[in-house]
Protein backbone atom coordinates (compact mmCIF):
# COMPACT_ATOMS: atom_id res chain seq x y z
CA UNK A 1 0.00 0.00 0.00
CA UNK A 2 1.36 3.17 -1.02
CA UNK A 3 3.10 4.92 2.14
CA UNK A 4 1.23 8.04 3.86
CA UNK A 5 2.33 11.30 4.26
CA UNK A 6 1.35 12.98 8.00
CA UNK A 7 1.67 15.81 9.73
CA UNK A 8 2.11 15.14 13.61
CA UNK A 9 1.41 18.32 15.48
CA UNK A 10 2.47 18.64 18.58
CA UNK A 11 3.18 20.99 21.51
CA UNK A 12 5.65 19.30 23.28
CA UNK A 13 8.84 17.04 21.99
CA UNK A 14 11.56 15.12 24.26
CA UNK A 15 13.98 15.30 24.64
CA UNK A 16 14.01 19.85 24.19
CA UNK A 17 9.96 20.15 25.68
CA UNK A 18 8.32 18.02 27.70
CA UNK A 19 6.04 18.71 30.72
CA UNK A 20 4.40 14.55 30.69
CA UNK A 21 3.60 11.81 28.98
CA UNK A 22 2.82 13.74 25.49
CA UNK A 23 6.29 15.06 24.64
CA UNK A 24 7.61 11.22 25.13
CA UNK A 25 4.74 10.28 22.34
CA UNK A 26 5.54 13.17 20.18
CA UNK A 27 9.50 11.79 19.91
CA UNK A 28 8.50 7.78 19.41
CA UNK A 29 5.88 7.83 17.63
CA UNK A 30 6.98 9.43 14.25
CA UNK A 31 10.07 8.27 14.54
CA UNK A 32 8.01 4.13 14.81
CA UNK A 33 6.08 5.54 12.02
CA UNK A 34 8.84 6.83 9.61
CA UNK A 35 10.55 3.48 9.96
CA UNK A 36 7.45 1.71 9.17
CA UNK A 37 7.80 3.61 5.61
CA UNK A 38 5.68 6.92 5.92
CA UNK A 39 6.67 10.31 5.51
CA UNK A 40 5.80 11.77 8.52
CA UNK A 41 7.04 15.24 9.86
CA UNK A 42 6.49 16.60 12.96
CA UNK A 43 5.44 20.27 13.22
CA UNK A 44 5.81 21.96 16.69
CA UNK A 45 6.65 25.39 17.52
CA UNK A 46 10.64 26.84 17.70
CA UNK A 47 11.11 27.29 21.18
CA UNK A 48 14.21 28.68 23.09
CA UNK A 49 15.34 24.82 23.14
CA UNK A 50 14.85 24.12 20.18
CA UNK A 51 16.49 26.81 18.99
CA UNK A 52 19.36 26.16 20.96
CA UNK A 53 19.50 22.05 19.45
CA UNK A 54 18.70 23.37 16.10
CA UNK A 55 20.41 26.76 15.24
CA UNK A 56 20.94 26.02 11.16
CA UNK A 57 16.91 25.21 10.54
CA UNK A 58 16.42 26.71 7.49
CA UNK A 59 13.33 29.08 6.66
CA UNK A 60 11.02 26.95 4.29
CA UNK A 61 7.93 29.11 4.24
CA UNK A 62 6.33 32.39 5.80
CA UNK A 63 3.01 33.00 7.27
CA UNK A 64 1.87 36.71 7.20
CA UNK A 65 -0.75 37.15 9.88
CA UNK A 66 -3.29 34.40 9.25
CA UNK A 67 -5.81 35.87 11.43
CA UNK A 68 -6.58 38.85 13.17
CA UNK A 69 -4.99 37.65 16.77
CA UNK A 70 -2.12 35.81 14.78
CA UNK A 71 0.94 37.49 14.04
CA UNK A 72 3.48 36.87 11.28
CA UNK A 73 5.42 33.63 11.83
CA UNK A 74 7.95 31.73 9.83
CA UNK A 75 8.29 27.88 9.45
CA UNK A 76 12.20 26.28 9.44
CA UNK A 77 13.09 22.72 8.58
CA UNK A 78 15.51 20.86 10.20
CA UNK A 79 15.89 16.94 10.83
CA UNK A 80 16.37 14.81 14.12
CA UNK A 81 17.60 11.08 13.54
CA UNK A 82 16.36 11.56 9.95
CA UNK A 83 12.70 12.64 11.11
CA UNK A 84 11.92 16.10 9.66
CA UNK A 85 10.65 18.55 12.05
CA UNK A 86 8.61 21.55 10.95
CA UNK A 87 9.45 24.68 13.22
CA UNK A 88 7.23 27.03 13.53
CA UNK A 89 9.33 30.64 14.43
CA UNK A 90 7.32 33.40 15.84
CA UNK A 91 9.63 34.78 18.55
CA UNK A 92 6.75 36.79 20.56
CA UNK A 93 4.63 34.21 21.22
CA UNK A 94 6.91 31.29 21.90
CA UNK A 95 10.51 32.60 23.01
CA UNK A 96 9.98 32.12 26.68
CA UNK A 97 12.28 29.94 28.88
CA UNK A 98 10.89 27.19 30.41
CA UNK A 99 7.38 25.00 30.93
CA UNK A 100 5.27 25.56 27.22
CA UNK A 101 2.29 26.15 29.07
CA UNK A 102 2.83 28.19 32.29
CA UNK A 103 4.65 31.64 32.70
CA UNK A 104 7.14 32.22 36.06
CA UNK A 105 3.97 33.04 38.23
CA UNK A 106 2.85 29.24 37.79
CA UNK A 107 -0.09 30.45 35.90
CA UNK A 108 -1.40 29.68 32.02
CA UNK A 109 0.15 32.52 29.64
CA UNK A 110 -2.63 34.96 29.32
CA UNK A 111 -1.91 34.17 25.32
CA UNK A 112 -2.17 30.68 24.94
CA UNK A 113 -5.27 31.07 22.54
CA UNK A 114 -2.80 32.84 20.16
CA UNK A 115 0.01 30.63 20.97
CA UNK A 116 -0.98 27.63 20.71
CA UNK A 117 -4.71 29.11 17.92
CA UNK A 118 -1.28 30.12 16.10
CA UNK A 119 0.09 26.18 15.77
CA UNK A 120 -2.94 25.16 15.10
CA UNK A 121 -3.71 27.40 12.42
CA UNK A 122 -0.64 26.66 10.36
CA UNK A 123 -1.13 22.29 11.08
CA UNK A 124 -4.27 23.26 9.02
CA UNK A 125 -2.20 25.51 6.12
CA UNK A 126 0.42 22.74 5.92
CA UNK A 127 -2.70 20.38 4.88
CA UNK A 128 -4.28 22.45 2.33
CA UNK A 129 -4.11 23.02 -1.26
CA UNK A 130 -3.01 26.72 -0.40
CA UNK A 131 -0.06 25.00 1.70
CA UNK A 132 3.50 27.12 1.05
CA UNK A 133 5.35 23.69 0.93
CA UNK A 134 5.27 21.32 -1.66
CA UNK A 135 4.33 18.71 -0.17
CA UNK A 136 0.44 16.78 -0.03
CA UNK A 137 -0.60 16.01 3.23
CA UNK A 138 -2.80 13.11 3.43
CA UNK A 139 -3.70 13.39 7.13
CA UNK A 140 -3.14 15.75 10.04
CA UNK A 141 -2.61 14.71 13.25
CA UNK A 142 -3.77 16.99 15.99
CA UNK A 143 -2.87 16.18 19.63
CA UNK A 144 -4.57 17.27 22.63
CA UNK A 145 -6.22 20.93 22.71
CA UNK A 146 -2.94 22.78 21.80
CA UNK A 147 -3.28 21.31 18.43
CA UNK A 148 -6.97 20.75 18.10
CA UNK A 149 -8.46 23.69 16.77
CA UNK A 150 -6.77 22.09 13.34
CA UNK A 151 -9.18 19.99 12.47
CA UNK A 152 -11.71 22.75 12.58
CA UNK A 153 -10.47 24.61 9.82
CA UNK A 154 -9.95 21.93 8.06
CA UNK A 155 -13.92 20.86 8.23
CA UNK A 156 -14.77 24.40 6.88
CA UNK A 157 -12.42 25.22 4.38
CA UNK A 158 -11.47 21.79 3.42
CA UNK A 159 -7.86 19.95 3.30
CA UNK A 160 -6.84 16.74 4.38
CA UNK A 161 -8.25 14.24 6.59
CA UNK A 162 -7.87 14.86 9.86
CA UNK A 163 -7.47 12.81 13.64
CA UNK A 164 -7.40 14.27 17.13
CA UNK A 165 -5.77 12.27 19.96
CA UNK A 166 -6.90 12.96 23.79
CA UNK A 167 -3.95 12.54 25.62
CA UNK A 168 -5.61 13.75 28.77
CA UNK A 169 -9.51 14.98 28.56
CA UNK A 170 -8.74 17.43 31.49
CA UNK A 171 -6.80 19.68 29.62
CA UNK A 172 -9.54 21.28 27.43
CA UNK A 173 -8.47 24.67 26.41
CA UNK A 174 -11.37 27.21 26.70
CA UNK A 175 -11.17 30.80 26.32
CA UNK A 176 -13.50 33.88 25.84
CA UNK A 177 -15.67 33.84 23.25
CA UNK A 178 -14.19 37.12 21.21
CA UNK A 179 -11.49 34.59 20.52
CA UNK A 180 -13.43 32.72 17.94
CA UNK A 181 -13.41 35.34 15.22
CA UNK A 182 -9.96 36.61 16.40
CA UNK A 183 -8.77 33.17 15.62
CA UNK A 184 -10.53 33.37 12.24
CA UNK A 185 -13.07 30.55 13.18
CA UNK A 186 -16.38 31.27 10.50
CA UNK A 187 -19.15 32.81 12.61
CA UNK A 188 -21.70 29.77 12.16
CA UNK A 189 -19.07 27.45 13.90
CA UNK A 190 -20.18 28.87 16.77
CA UNK A 191 -22.99 26.07 17.92
CA UNK A 192 -23.11 23.48 21.06
CA UNK A 193 -22.80 21.01 18.52
CA UNK A 194 -19.20 22.75 17.07
CA UNK A 195 -17.13 24.58 19.50
CA UNK A 196 -19.07 26.19 21.82
CA UNK A 197 -18.68 25.29 24.94
CA UNK A 198 -20.68 26.87 27.44
CA UNK A 199 -20.15 30.33 25.89
CA UNK A 200 -16.68 29.80 25.87
CA UNK A 201 -14.88 28.62 22.79
CA UNK A 202 -13.19 24.90 23.44
CA UNK A 203 -10.19 23.95 21.13
CA UNK A 204 -10.56 20.49 22.13
CA UNK A 205 -14.11 20.16 21.33
CA UNK A 206 -14.17 21.55 18.46
CA UNK A 207 -11.12 18.71 16.84
CA UNK A 208 -13.37 16.09 18.89
CA UNK A 209 -16.50 17.77 17.42
CA UNK A 210 -15.00 17.95 14.10
CA UNK A 211 -11.74 15.65 13.28
CA UNK A 212 -11.84 12.90 10.75
CA UNK A 213 -11.93 10.27 13.52
CA UNK A 214 -10.74 10.68 17.50
CA UNK A 215 -8.06 8.14 19.45
CA UNK A 216 -7.23 8.25 22.47
CA UNK A 217 -4.06 6.30 24.32
CA UNK A 218 -5.69 3.41 25.59
CA UNK A 219 -8.24 1.01 25.24
CA UNK A 220 -9.99 1.10 28.45
CA UNK A 221 -9.96 5.32 28.52
CA UNK A 222 -11.61 5.27 25.39
CA UNK A 223 -14.60 3.90 26.98
CA UNK A 224 -13.98 5.64 30.28
CA UNK A 225 -14.24 8.89 28.82
CA UNK A 226 -17.87 8.30 27.47
CA UNK A 227 -18.80 8.29 30.84
CA UNK A 228 -19.89 11.82 32.94
CA UNK A 229 -16.88 10.91 35.85
CA UNK A 230 -14.31 10.74 33.49
CA UNK A 231 -15.48 12.89 30.48
CA UNK A 232 -14.74 16.46 31.93
CA UNK A 233 -18.29 17.64 30.46
CA UNK A 234 -17.79 15.97 27.03
CA UNK A 235 -18.86 12.41 27.61
CA UNK A 236 -21.87 12.89 25.51
CA UNK A 237 -20.23 14.08 22.82
CA UNK A 238 -18.12 11.40 22.75
CA UNK A 239 -20.82 8.62 22.86
CA UNK A 240 -22.20 10.87 20.03
CA UNK A 241 -19.20 9.61 18.09
CA UNK A 242 -18.37 6.36 19.19
CA UNK A 243 -18.24 4.69 16.32
CA UNK A 244 -15.17 7.17 15.43
CA UNK A 245 -13.36 6.93 18.54
CA UNK A 246 -10.40 4.42 18.90
CA UNK A 247 -8.31 3.36 21.99
CA UNK A 248 -4.60 2.77 21.20
CA UNK A 249 -1.96 1.75 23.69
CA UNK A 250 1.14 3.93 23.62
CA UNK A 251 4.28 1.96 23.24
CA UNK A 252 7.56 2.98 24.94
CA UNK A 253 10.95 3.94 23.75
CA UNK A 254 12.84 0.46 24.26
CA UNK A 255 16.25 1.43 23.85
CA UNK A 256 16.09 5.16 25.79
CA UNK A 257 14.66 2.66 28.43
CA UNK A 258 15.89 -0.14 28.61
CA UNK A 259 18.39 -1.49 31.76
CA UNK A 260 20.57 -3.36 29.80
CA UNK A 261 21.79 -0.64 27.99
CA UNK A 262 20.36 2.98 30.08
CA UNK A 263 23.97 5.12 30.60
CA UNK A 264 21.90 6.90 33.77
CA UNK A 265 22.60 3.77 35.40
CA UNK A 266 25.65 2.42 38.07
CA UNK A 267 25.34 -1.24 36.73
CA UNK A 268 23.16 -3.03 33.39
CA UNK A 269 20.62 -5.69 34.16
CA UNK A 270 18.26 -7.66 32.19
CA UNK A 271 15.49 -10.28 33.63
CA UNK A 272 18.10 -13.42 33.41
CA UNK A 273 20.55 -10.80 35.38
CA UNK A 274 18.13 -9.41 38.01
CA UNK A 275 20.84 -9.53 40.71
CA UNK A 276 22.91 -6.49 39.04
CA UNK A 277 20.14 -4.00 40.50
CA UNK A 278 20.61 -4.18 43.17
CA UNK A 279 23.84 -1.84 43.18
CA UNK A 280 21.28 0.58 41.16
CA UNK A 281 19.44 0.53 44.92
CA UNK A 282 22.25 1.38 46.67
CA UNK A 283 23.51 4.00 43.92
CA UNK A 284 20.31 5.30 44.46
CA UNK A 285 20.18 5.42 48.41
CA UNK A 286 23.49 7.03 48.89
CA UNK A 287 22.47 9.40 46.16
CA UNK A 288 19.23 10.87 47.43
CA UNK A 289 20.65 10.44 51.16
CA UNK A 290 18.91 7.45 52.04
CA UNK A 291 19.91 4.78 54.49
CA UNK A 292 21.81 2.08 52.75
CA UNK A 293 19.47 -0.95 54.00
CA UNK A 294 19.18 -3.65 51.89
CA UNK A 295 16.31 -5.55 54.76
CA UNK A 296 13.26 -3.03 53.03
CA UNK A 297 11.54 -2.03 50.18
CA UNK A 298 12.22 1.05 48.49
CA UNK A 299 9.03 2.54 46.95
CA UNK A 300 9.21 5.37 44.25
CA UNK A 301 7.50 8.12 43.00
CA UNK A 302 8.17 10.05 39.98
CA UNK A 303 4.89 12.08 38.40
CA UNK A 304 3.57 15.70 37.89
CA UNK A 305 2.01 16.54 41.14
CA UNK A 306 -1.94 16.92 40.76
CA UNK A 307 -4.87 15.35 42.18
CA UNK A 308 -4.94 13.06 38.55
CA UNK A 309 -1.85 11.50 40.51
CA UNK A 310 -3.82 10.16 43.46
CA UNK A 311 -0.70 11.48 45.84
CA UNK A 312 -2.46 13.08 48.14
CA UNK A 313 -3.51 9.55 49.36
CA UNK A 314 0.02 8.36 49.36
CA UNK A 315 0.87 11.84 52.02
CA UNK A 316 -2.23 10.48 54.45
CA UNK A 317 -0.29 7.18 55.14
CA UNK A 318 2.89 8.61 54.64
CA UNK A 319 3.99 8.49 58.14
CA UNK A 320 3.71 4.92 58.16
CA UNK A 321 5.89 4.11 55.27
CA UNK A 322 9.38 4.10 58.18
CA UNK A 323 7.39 1.32 60.60
CA UNK A 324 6.56 -0.67 57.07
CA UNK A 325 9.12 -0.76 57.04
CA UNK A 326 9.66 0.92 53.92
CA UNK A 327 11.24 3.69 52.43
CA UNK A 328 10.02 6.25 49.78
CA UNK A 329 12.00 8.27 47.05
CA UNK A 330 9.41 11.07 45.36
CA UNK A 331 10.54 13.04 42.45
CA UNK A 332 7.81 15.63 40.94
CA UNK A 333 6.81 18.82 40.43
CA UNK A 334 3.44 20.42 40.45
CA UNK A 335 1.32 21.56 42.94
CA UNK A 336 2.53 23.57 45.32
CA UNK A 337 0.25 22.31 48.86
CA UNK A 338 1.88 18.85 47.54
CA UNK A 339 5.01 19.68 46.93
CA UNK A 340 5.38 21.33 50.66
CA UNK A 341 3.53 18.14 52.01
CA UNK A 342 6.09 15.66 50.57
CA UNK A 343 9.02 18.01 51.87
CA UNK A 344 7.58 18.36 55.29
CA UNK A 345 7.18 14.10 54.88
CA UNK A 346 10.93 13.96 54.11
CA UNK A 347 11.88 16.14 57.13
CA UNK A 348 10.02 14.29 59.56
CA UNK A 349 12.08 10.87 57.92
CA UNK A 350 15.64 11.74 56.97
CA UNK A 351 17.43 8.92 55.91
CA UNK A 352 14.33 6.91 54.96
CA UNK A 353 12.25 9.25 53.28
CA UNK A 354 13.85 11.14 50.36
CA UNK A 355 12.00 13.92 48.05
CA UNK A 356 13.53 16.01 45.12
CA UNK A 357 11.06 18.71 43.74
CA UNK A 358 11.65 19.55 40.27
CA UNK A 359 11.91 17.61 36.70
CA UNK A 360 15.03 15.19 36.27
CA UNK A 361 14.93 12.95 33.73
CA UNK A 362 18.72 10.92 34.05
CA UNK A 363 17.17 10.49 37.87
CA UNK A 364 14.21 9.50 36.69
CA UNK A 365 16.08 6.77 35.00
CA UNK A 366 18.03 5.68 38.16
CA UNK A 367 14.95 5.62 40.05
CA UNK A 368 13.32 3.47 38.12
CA UNK A 369 16.52 1.41 38.13
CA UNK A 370 17.18 1.56 41.96
CA UNK A 371 13.61 1.14 43.20
CA UNK A 372 11.94 -1.80 44.16
CA UNK A 373 8.35 -0.86 43.60
CA UNK A 374 6.25 2.57 41.75
CA UNK A 375 3.96 3.80 42.97
CA UNK A 376 1.17 5.57 40.67
CA UNK A 377 -2.42 5.11 42.69
CA UNK A 378 -3.80 7.53 39.82
CA UNK A 379 -7.63 8.19 39.80
CA UNK A 380 -7.53 8.69 36.26
CA UNK A 381 -4.54 7.77 33.69
CA UNK A 382 -5.18 8.33 30.07
CA UNK A 383 -2.60 6.17 29.42
CA UNK A 384 0.92 6.40 31.68
CA UNK A 385 4.03 5.85 30.89
CA UNK A 386 6.02 5.59 33.95
CA UNK A 387 4.19 2.13 34.78
CA UNK A 388 5.52 0.46 31.67
CA UNK A 389 8.84 2.19 32.28
CA UNK A 390 8.88 0.55 35.79
CA UNK A 391 7.86 -3.11 34.35
CA UNK A 392 10.87 -2.66 31.93
CA UNK A 393 12.96 -2.22 34.96
CA UNK A 394 12.04 -4.86 36.98
CA UNK A 395 9.89 -2.40 39.67
CA UNK A 396 6.24 -3.37 40.10
CA UNK A 397 3.98 -0.82 40.17
CA UNK A 398 1.02 -0.14 42.32
CA UNK A 399 -1.82 1.70 40.36
CA UNK A 400 -5.81 2.08 40.49
CA UNK A 401 -7.28 -0.13 37.43
CA UNK A 402 -8.17 2.88 35.47
CA UNK A 403 -6.74 4.24 31.68
CA UNK A 404 -3.88 2.44 30.52
CA UNK A 405 -2.98 1.49 34.21
CA UNK A 406 -5.47 -1.12 33.51
CA UNK A 407 -4.89 -1.94 30.17
CA UNK A 408 -1.00 -2.87 31.45
CA UNK A 409 -0.49 -3.83 34.85
CA UNK A 410 -1.85 -7.36 36.24
CA UNK A 411 -2.83 -7.72 39.98
CA UNK A 412 -1.09 -10.48 41.65
CA UNK A 413 -2.65 -13.31 42.90
CA UNK A 414 -2.47 -17.33 43.11
CA UNK A 415 -4.50 -17.54 39.62
CA UNK A 416 -2.06 -14.54 37.31
CA UNK A 417 0.77 -16.22 38.91
CA UNK A 418 0.13 -19.43 37.91
CA UNK A 419 0.02 -18.37 34.65
CA UNK A 420 2.34 -15.26 34.59
CA UNK A 421 0.40 -12.54 33.86
CA UNK A 422 0.69 -10.96 37.58
CA UNK A 423 3.21 -8.51 36.85
CA UNK A 424 2.36 -5.81 40.02
CA UNK A 425 -0.45 -4.04 42.52
CA UNK A 426 -3.97 -3.24 41.57
CA UNK A 427 -5.45 -0.95 44.32
CA UNK A 428 -9.02 -2.58 45.32
CA UNK A 429 -10.04 1.29 45.73
CA UNK A 430 -9.16 4.85 45.47
CA UNK A 431 -9.07 5.21 49.13
CA UNK A 432 -5.86 5.78 51.40
CA UNK A 433 -6.76 2.95 53.44
CA UNK A 434 -6.43 0.79 50.25
CA UNK A 435 -2.95 2.09 48.91
CA UNK A 436 -1.96 1.47 52.95
CA UNK A 437 -3.16 -2.45 52.82
CA UNK A 438 -1.58 -2.70 48.92
CA UNK A 439 1.05 -0.95 50.22
CA UNK A 440 1.74 -3.93 53.23
CA UNK A 441 0.71 -6.51 50.66
CA UNK A 442 3.81 -5.54 48.53
CA UNK A 443 6.13 -5.85 51.59
CA UNK A 444 4.94 -9.31 52.00
CA UNK A 445 5.62 -10.46 48.49
CA UNK A 446 9.29 -8.76 48.38
CA UNK A 447 10.13 -10.48 51.63
CA UNK A 448 9.22 -13.92 49.25
CA UNK A 449 12.02 -13.15 46.85
CA UNK A 450 11.43 -16.16 44.68
CA UNK A 451 7.87 -14.57 44.22
CA UNK A 452 9.46 -11.26 43.90
CA UNK A 453 11.73 -12.18 41.11
CA UNK A 454 9.27 -14.10 39.28
CA UNK A 455 6.95 -10.79 39.43
CA UNK A 456 9.90 -9.01 37.87
CA UNK A 457 10.49 -11.34 35.23
CA UNK A 458 6.49 -11.38 34.16
CA UNK A 459 6.87 -7.67 33.82
CA UNK A 460 10.20 -7.63 32.08
CA UNK A 461 8.93 -9.56 29.39
CA UNK A 462 5.76 -7.55 28.26
CA UNK A 463 6.33 -5.78 25.44
CA UNK A 464 5.56 -2.77 24.82
CA UNK A 465 7.10 -1.68 22.11
CA UNK A 466 5.57 0.84 19.59
CA UNK A 467 5.38 -1.18 16.58
CA UNK A 468 1.90 -2.33 17.96
CA UNK A 469 0.45 0.99 18.47
CA UNK A 470 2.25 2.40 14.97
CA UNK A 471 -0.04 -0.41 13.08
CA UNK A 472 -2.97 0.89 14.66
CA UNK A 473 -2.10 4.76 14.14
CA UNK A 474 -1.28 3.62 10.48
CA UNK A 475 -4.94 1.99 10.14
CA UNK A 476 -6.86 5.18 12.08
CA UNK A 477 -4.81 6.96 9.20
CA UNK A 478 -6.17 5.26 6.69
CA UNK A 479 -9.85 4.93 8.15
CA UNK A 480 -9.81 8.71 8.22
CA UNK A 481 -8.91 9.40 4.84
CA UNK A 482 -11.68 6.77 3.82
CA UNK A 483 -14.41 9.02 5.25
CA UNK A 484 -13.42 11.76 2.95
CA UNK A 485 -14.14 9.86 0.01
P1 LIG B 1 1.66 12.34 32.39
O1 LIG B 1 1.87 12.56 30.96
O2 LIG B 1 0.24 12.37 32.82
O3 LIG B 1 2.49 13.25 33.25
P2 LIG B 1 2.96 9.76 31.92
O4 LIG B 1 3.22 8.63 32.84
O5 LIG B 1 2.34 9.46 30.63
O6 LIG B 1 2.12 10.84 32.74
O7 LIG B 1 4.32 10.47 31.53
C1 LIG B 1 5.09 11.16 32.43
C2 LIG B 1 6.46 11.32 31.84
O8 LIG B 1 7.09 12.43 32.45
C3 LIG B 1 7.36 10.14 32.09
O9 LIG B 1 8.33 10.06 31.07
C4 LIG B 1 8.01 10.51 33.43
O10 LIG B 1 9.21 9.86 33.65
C5 LIG B 1 8.18 11.99 33.24
N1 LIG B 1 8.22 12.77 34.47
C6 LIG B 1 7.17 13.21 35.20
N2 LIG B 1 7.60 13.97 36.23
C7 LIG B 1 8.94 13.99 36.15
C8 LIG B 1 9.98 14.61 36.91
N3 LIG B 1 9.69 15.35 37.98
N4 LIG B 1 11.25 14.44 36.53
C9 LIG B 1 11.54 13.67 35.44
N5 LIG B 1 10.62 13.07 34.68
C10 LIG B 1 9.34 13.22 35.02
C1 LIG C 1 -1.15 12.45 29.24
C2 LIG C 1 -1.70 11.44 30.23
C3 LIG C 1 -0.87 10.18 30.34
C4 LIG C 1 -0.42 9.68 28.98
C5 LIG C 1 0.28 10.79 28.23
C6 LIG C 1 0.77 10.38 26.84
O1 LIG C 1 -0.26 13.33 29.81
O2 LIG C 1 -1.93 12.02 31.51
O3 LIG C 1 -1.62 9.17 31.01
O4 LIG C 1 0.45 8.58 29.13
O5 LIG C 1 -0.59 11.88 28.06
O6 LIG C 1 -0.25 9.93 26.01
Amino acid sequence: MKPLSILFATSEMAPWVKTGGLGDVAAALPAALRRAGHDIRVLLPYYPALKTAFPQATVVAEFHALAPALPAARLLAAETDGLPLLLLDCPELYERPGNPYLGPDGLDWPDNASRFGLLSRVAARLGQADSPLAWAVDVVHANDWQTALAPAFLHYEGGAASVVTVHNIAFQGCFAKPVHAALGLPEDAWRFDRVEYHDQLSFLKAGLQLASLISTVSPTYAREIQDEHFGYGLAALLRHRAADLRGILNGVDTDLWNPASDPALAEHYAANRLAAKRSNKTALQREMGLAESADRPLFAVISRLTLQKGLDLLLTVGDGIPQLPAQLVVLGSGDKVMEAGFQALAERFPGQIAVKLGFDEQLAHRIEAGADCFLMPSRFEPCGLNQMYSLRYGTPPVVRATGGLADTVVDLDEHTLADKTANGFVLPDETPHALWQTMERVCSAWHDKRLWLRLQQNGMRCDFSWKHAANEYIQLYRDAIATQH
